[in-house]
């Protein structure tokens, strides 16, 4: 009896250590992605504005749309609806054209936006705008299809009356996947959340036991 109970408390023991670890796994796991998410979001190092007469970003945890702005945004709720409102859906627009073309509107809010966004003027990296004109081709601008009135992404771009650079020039806005919808922040409330739910059980059982 007392061998099975010393055998039990181990095993507890075990479990509560084990778990332990598995939580400071993750908790590192999480500040390196983090970390890095950081480092690549730092790189250009003064962050302004010129969108809006050059103020400072700052944190918009009121989002709504361009959400992977929040931690650091150029722009508000209120003037993304402003915005969007002026600009009306293609016809006939797939959801990926869709998803372009809000991610494109979302340039106002993107903090480094003084490396792409000069003197009023927008320049959007050419894979940008082959992935934004890829996706729209079918859609409908002025009664036309979008395929039919330009032959790649530098002329569609150059229509919407945006400047056009290949992306190693790193002054152009890109489209980057990883913001649009992984979104590091949920997964790391997730790895989190999974970590309080591994160990507590065990912390009460251990608690009753002794
Ligand atoms: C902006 O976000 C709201 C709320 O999530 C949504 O209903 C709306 O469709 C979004 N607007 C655009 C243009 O994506
Ligand atoms: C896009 O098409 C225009 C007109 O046909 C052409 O002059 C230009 O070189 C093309 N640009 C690219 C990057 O292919």
């Amino acid at each position: 009896m007392f061998a099975f109970n010393v055998n039990v408390h181990l095993l507890y023991m075990w479990v509560v250590v084990i778990n332990l670890l598995v939580v400071l796994l993750l908790i590192s796991l999480s500040l390196v992605s983090a970390n890095k998410e950081r480092t690549l979001s730092d790189k250009p190092k003064l962050e302004y504005c010129p969108f809006f007469a050059n103020r400072a970003p700052n944190i918009q945890l009121g989002l709504k749309n361009c959400t992977w702005f929040r931690e650091n945004s150029c722009c508000r709720q209120q003037e993304i609806d402003a915005i969007f409102s002026r600009v009306k859906p293609l016809r006939g627009a797939s959801p990926a054209c869709q998803r372009y073309t809000n991610y494109l509107m979302c340039y106002v809010c993107a903090p480094n936006q003084n490396t792409f966004y000069r003197v009023e003027s927008l320049t959007v990296c050419e894979e940008f705008c082959d992935a934004w004109y890829e996706a729209c081709q079918n859609a409908v601008l002025k009664g036309s299809v979008i395929k039919e009135l330009y032959s790649n992404g530098s002329e569609y771009c150059a229509s919407r009356r945006f400047k056009v650079q290949p992306a190693e020039t790193s002054s152009c806005y890109y489209f980057d996947a990883r913001r649009d919808k992984s979104e590091a922040s949920r997964s790391m409330v997730w790895r989190m959340l999974l970590s309080g739910v591994l160990i507590f059980p065990c912390i009460q059982r251990f608690r009753d036991f002794v």
